[in-house]
């Protein structure tokens, strides 16, 4: 999509009307460039109380003399914040027709710079499809790029452009998240995530991506990113991505579960659904897209990602019920059930992301099904070691309309992690209740202490687990089907705004 910012009120190709609930006739300021017939037949729709103009409500006019056009509801004016422009947007690409055609023309009336923004921001990010691997039907014309122009005030254009430019660039950081959620698990393995970010590395002089490879990894002592990749003939690796690596200072450090399918290994998953567990490199995507976002906007800052790639895989070289391994914190965790891993390719990347000296961690994981009873699809569940930093991202994520639910870290669950009788920990709870808060205690075995002082203050570090919310979220306006490329636009706010 391509969106570009003009005062004047000519109208190409269809109009896009934007209108508050209770609205009787056209806004006065857009009367200059309307035709007459168009401007007749939208004020007879809304006189007759045809189109009530409710939030994500959307109405076409086709084949009229006047031209085309797109009514679409903002709810009512004084509910309409950013979050309904947002949407608003999102609705338009989403019942866009065809017949439209794919040059737009949006004419707001008195709304902010934001508003306008967020409206953009909307189609941008619901102008996403996932057809790699559909053929082009030889008679059916293939559409081009839409076209969308927004009109505005006399010198708002300069601002209002930069603000849609940003937007642009965190979308293409969703769009990618989304990109590799929805790849096939047949070409989406560890080492072709891999590949594709040093080739994405290639795009930009300030990033430097780092693979390491399995021998480096046994070589390195990560036994738990070993332990589950070892099973598969693609075998796993850890993706180091740095933005500006070479400032000095503390930074954001961001770590993702990498699981490019999990059968459950050993403890092999039911077959139903099992396909949806490509999905289980959510958290890799999350991070890469994140990276994306900050790189085509031009982040000057140093950020660093973690992504822990492994397939899970029932296979005589597989890990069972029973082993222990040893991770690179140099802990052991006793494996209880091998479809616990996300967990174990975890604690080698939280454990190496004290390498750089976080300013904070944070991770993302399709970690538990536990996660999405407590919480559907509707919110991230969310836990920290610092009550502050996880107000902080719960704000972040308010702020772009991507919900993060905080959850409780207690020692209880810390102490059911740890109390293994051959183990410094286990991989699997003392029963099945708080599955996702165990989970999150395991974590937290393997945050590393600052400089990895035997008894120093533990790094600030939070866990999201985006089991619910990476895929099958319906609520999620965003986004029509597959992967949802969630938290991309919200660790993008944390970031840039504080
Ligand atoms: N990838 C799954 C979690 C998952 C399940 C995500 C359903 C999305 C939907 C994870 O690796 C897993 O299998 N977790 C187990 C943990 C259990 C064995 C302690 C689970 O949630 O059942
Ligand atoms: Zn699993
Ligand atoms: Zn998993």
């Amino acid at each position: 999509m391509k969106v570009s910012v003009s005062p004047g009120h000519n109208i190409n190709g269809t109009l896009i009307l934007p209108l508050f609930e209770g609205s009787e006739a056209v806004p006065e300021s857009h009367e200059a460039g309307l035709h007459s017939a168009l401007k007749g037949q939208i004020n007879r729709i809304l006189q007759d109380g045809d189109f009530k103009a409710k939030l994500k409500s959307t109405l076409s006019i086709i084949g009229g003399e006047g031209g085309k056009a797109i009514l679409v509801g903002l709810g009512k004016e004084d509910d309409a914040d950013i979050h309904a422009f947002r949407k608003a947007g999102a609705t338009v690409i989403a019942n866009r027709k065809k017949a439209h055609g794919t040059d737009l023309t949006v004419q707001f009336s008195g709304a902010s710079i934001e508003a306008m923004g967020a409206f953009a921001e909307g189609m941008l990010l619901r102008d996403y499809s996932y057809d790699h691997y559909k053929q082009q039907d030889e008679d059916e014309d293939k559409e081009g790029e839409i076209d969308v122009r927004i009109t505005c005030d006399e010198g708002q254009e300069d601002s209002l452009e930069s603000v849609i430019n940003i937007h642009a660039g965190v979308a293409s950081g969703v769009h990618l998240s989304r990109d590799l959620g929805n790849c096939p698990p047949n070409d989406m393995y560890p080492e072709a995530f891999a590949d594709q970010a040093w080739e994405w590395a290639k795009e930009y002089d300030d990033v430097e991506v780092t693979i390491i490879n399995y021998d480096q990894a046994v070589k390195a002592g990560m036994g738990g990113l070993v332990a589950v990749g070892m099973g598969s003939a693609r075998k796993p690796c850890m993706v180091i991505f740095e933005l500006n690596g070479k400032k000095a200072g503390r930074c954001p450090v961001l770590v993702g579960k990498g699981i490019t399918f999990d059968t459950g290994g050993i403890s092999l998953k039911p077959g139903a659904n099992m396909d949806e567990m490509k999905y289980d490199m959510g958290g890799s995507a999350t991070v890469f897209g994140t990276m994306q976002a900050l790189a085509a906007t031009g982040h000057k800052g140093k950020v660093v990602a973690i992504t822990c790639m492994a397939e899970n895989m029932p296979s005589s070289n597989a890990q069972r019920p029973g082993d222990v391994i040893k991770t690179l914190s140099g802990k052991t965790i006793e494996i209880l059930n091998t479809d616990a891993e996300g967990r174990l390719v975890l604690s080698d990347g939280l454990w190496k992301a004290g390498e750089f000296d976080p300013e904070y961690i944070i991770d993302f994981a399709t970690l538990t099904g536990a996660c999405v009873v407590a919480l559907g699809h509707e919110a991230t569940g969310l836990w920290s070691n610092d009550d502050d930093f996880r107000t902080r991202i719960h704000e972040a994520g308010n702020a772009v309309d991507e919900l993060a639910w905080p959850m409780p870290l207690l020692p209880a669950f810390e102490k059911e992690m740890t109390d293994s009788k051959i183990a410094d920990t286990r991989n699997l709870g003392a029963g099945r209740w708080g599955g996702a808060n165990t989970a999150a205690a395991f974590l937290k075995q393997f945050v590393p202490n600052r400089n990895y002082e035997k008894d120093g203050e533990q790094i600030t570090w939070a866990h999201m687990d985006i089991a619910g919310t990476y895929w099958g979220a319906k609520t999620n306006s965003m986004v029509g089907n597959g992967a949802t490329g969630i938290h991309v636009r919200t660790i993008y706010h944390l970031i840039t705004n504080g």
